[in-house]
């Protein structure tokens, strides 16, 4: 499973990126305005700054909601680097407007999916990435693991090749669960990817490896 950084922040990104796990970093416009970007230019500008860090794709979402709008902003946002990818709303001129990047040779990643139904028409589009919120849908009552083995298993019986990019990650459970269900990537914030790394007998363990290592010095 491949981990994206999910955020807009340099420092986390570059944090992230020094671990030497991260493959790619995924952004919506909340993301981006939470670091005070203002206006077209400074939105490009990030986006280019982020492509400098991680080499890997980034996620760059579109703000239009119809078909001519979103095509006309994917472009230029896919001019921005080669590792740029345009994330677009699944909605009804977002699927049409995946189906002509596709054609086009620009690749997509279909945000805000919460059912096994819009992860098909995603791939039948040709997505790239299809981005199931799980953390989102836990926020309801309902299981967001299970929507992500749901599209797992719809796409594998299928052999569709749009890769299950989990998103809406909200603790490093999730990236475990995640895994187990075979998706092709977890986007995460900082958080989650650090949270990994705890364990309170790993500390434990370490502070008598620690002192033994000193009692013999
Ligand atoms: O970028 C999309 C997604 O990861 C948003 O997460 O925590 O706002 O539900 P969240």
């Amino acid at each position: 499973m491949k981990f994206f950084i999910d955020t807009a922040n340099l420092d986390q990104i570059k944090e992230a990126h020094d671990l030497g796990i991260l493959d790619g970093v995924t952004t919506n416009p909340s993301l981006m305005a939470k670091e005070g970007i203002k206006g077209h230019d400074a939105i490009m500008k990030h986006y280019e700054t982020i492509c400098n860090i991680v080499d890997g794709p980034v996620s760059a979402e579109v703000f239009g909601t119809t078909f001519e709008g979103i095509v006309e902003e994917g472009k230029k946002l896919a001019a921005i680097h080669e590792n740029i990818v345009v994330k677009v709303p699944m909605i009804k001129d977002g699927i049409k407007a995946i189906k002509w990047f596709t054609d086009n040779g620009i690749r997509t990643n279909c945000t805000l999916v919460f059912s096994g139904g819009q992860a098909i028409l995603a791939a039948k589009a040709g997505a790239t990435f299809v981005s199931p919120f799980l953390g989102r849908i836990d926020d309801s009552n309902w299981d967001g693991i299970q929507l992500i083995e749901q599209i797992v298993g719809i796409y594998n019986a299928q052999g569709y090749m749009t890769e299950v990019l989990a998103a809406s990650i909200r603790t490093p459970l999730h990236i475990v669960r995640c895994a187990e269900a075979g998706a092709d990537i977890c986007t995460c914030p900082l958080s989650s990817i650090l949270g990994l790394l705890k364990h309170p007998l790993t500390d434990l363990g370490l502070a008598q490896f620690l002192k033994d290592a000193e009692s013999m010095k």
